[in-house]
C-alpha cells in the first residue's frame, strides 16, 4: 500500500492541525444548524451509540488514506490525492420518485431533521479487507419519513454526483457513471442504516464521500455510495453500477456471506487493514442479529 504524506514528517507530528482545522469545519456545520450544536457536540465527545462495536478502531489515517471512490481513480490512493478539489458546499440532495412530499434538500435541512449520532461500524470491502470506522450522521429513514413514501416505494435508488470536470474518473468509462446503488425499502428504513456526514468527530474527508454518504454497515462497502445527490423512491428494484458492470460478480444484495464466493475469490476471510492475520468474516459483517430477518425465506445464494 502507498501511503501519500511526506516521509520525514511523522503523523503524530501534522494530524493534530489538521484535524483541529476539520473539527472547526465540523462546528462551523453544526453552528448552521443551531438545535443541532448539542447534539454534534455530544457526538464530539463520543457519545456511545448502541450500534457502535467495541472493537478497536483503525486510525484516521488508514481511514482516509486507503479509499475506493472511482469518481477519483481507481487505485486506493487516488481519492485522497485528487478528491480534494470536489466543491461540496452548497450541496443538495433531491428525494423524489413515490413520494407524498419530494423534496430537494440543503444539506443543512438533512443535519437538522436528527440528532447526529457518532456509530463506530466494521466495513467490510468486497476485496478482502475491512476497517472500523467512528461514523458520524443520522439514520437514513428520517430523511426518508419526511417526504412519506407511497405504498409503491418498494425500492431506494441512489446516485452520486456527475460532473467530469470535477471527477476525473468519470472521464474514462470504467463504471456506468454516475455511480448508482440501491436497497430494498425495508434495508432503506432499517435504523442500522446510516446517512454519514462525518467520521472521528470531523466533517467526512472528500475522499470518504463529502458532504454525505450511505453506510450499510452487513453488505459489502460498495453498496454505500458516496457523495449522494439523488434518492429515488421506486416500484422496481433499480439498477447497480457494480451489477451492470459485472453482474455474475456483483448482486443487487450483496450482503456479507462467507458462503459465497466472489467468482474469483473466497469471501470466507478478511484482513483488517492494519492487522497482518486474517480473520474469519462473519455473515452479515456480524450484523445478522439486527439484519437476518430482513431475508427470512430468501435463498441468499440466489440473491446474492
Ligand atoms: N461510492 C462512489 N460514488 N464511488 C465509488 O467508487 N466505492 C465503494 C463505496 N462507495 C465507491 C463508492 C467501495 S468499493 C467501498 S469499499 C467504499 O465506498 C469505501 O468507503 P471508504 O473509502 O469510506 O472506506
Amino acid at each position: 500500500m502507498l501511503i501519500r504524506r511526506p516521509t520525514d514528517i511523522a503523523p503524530s507530528e501534522i494530524t493534530p492541525q489538521a484535524q483541529y482545522l476539520r473539527r472547526r469545519e465540523f462546528m462551523a456545520l453544526a453552528a448552521a444548524t443551531p438545535l443541532l450544536a448539542g447534539e454534534a457536540l455530544a457526538a464530539l465527545t463520543g457519545k456511545p451509540s448502541p450500534f457502535s462495536t467495541t472493537e478497536a478502531l483503525n486510525t484516521r489515517q488508514q481511514i482516509t488514506s486507503y479509499n475506493n471512490f472511482y469518481e477519483f481513480g481507481t487505485s486506493k490512493e487516488d481519492p485522497a490525492a485528487n478528491a480534494q478539489r470536489l466543491k461540496t458546499s452548497p450541496w443538495q440532495v433531491a428525494v423524489e420518485g413515490e413520494a407524498l412530499k419530494p423534496k430537494v434538500f440543503g444539506l443543512e435541512e438533512i443535519l437538522k431533521l436528527a440528532p447526529l449520532e457518532e456509530r463506530i461500524y466494521r466495513l467490510r470491502c468486497v476485496e478482502g479487507w475491512s476497517m472500523v470506522i467512528p461514523w458520524i450522521g443520522i439514520p437514513l429513514a428520517s430523511l426518508l419519513k419526511v417526504v412519506q413514501p407511497t405504498g409503491k416505494a418498494k425500492f431506494v435508488a441512489f446516485e452520486t454526483l456527475l460532473d467530469p470536470q470535477q471527477m476525473p474518473g468519470q472521464r474514462t468509462r470504467v463504471l456506468d457513471w454516475p455511480y448508482k446503488e440501491g436497497l430494498r425499502i425495508d434495508e432503506a428504513l432499517h435504523p442500522l442504516t446510516l446517512l454519514a456526514v462525518g467520521l472521528y468527530g470531523e466533517v467526512l474527508p472528500k475522499q470518504n464521500g463529502a458532504p454525505i454518504r450511505l453506510v450499510v454497515p452487513w453488505k459489502y462497502g460498495f453498496k454505500s455510495i458516496k457523495s449522494i445527490v439523488r434518492i429515488r423512491l421506486q416500484e422496481t428494484q433499480p439498477p447497480t453500477s457494480w451489477n451492470l458492470a459485472a453482474p455474475n460478480e456483483y448482486g443487487f444484495y450483496s450482503n456479507v456471506n462467507p458462503a459465497v464466493a466472489h467468482p474469483r475469490w473466497s469471501q470466507a476471510t478478511e484482513r483488517r487493514i492494519g492487522e497482518f492475520f486474517k480473520r474469519k468474516t462473519l455473515p452479515f459483517n456480524g450484523y445478522g442479529e439486527q439484519v437476518a430477518g430482513l431475508y427470512r425465506g430468501m435463498d441468499l445464494q440466489k440473491f446474492f
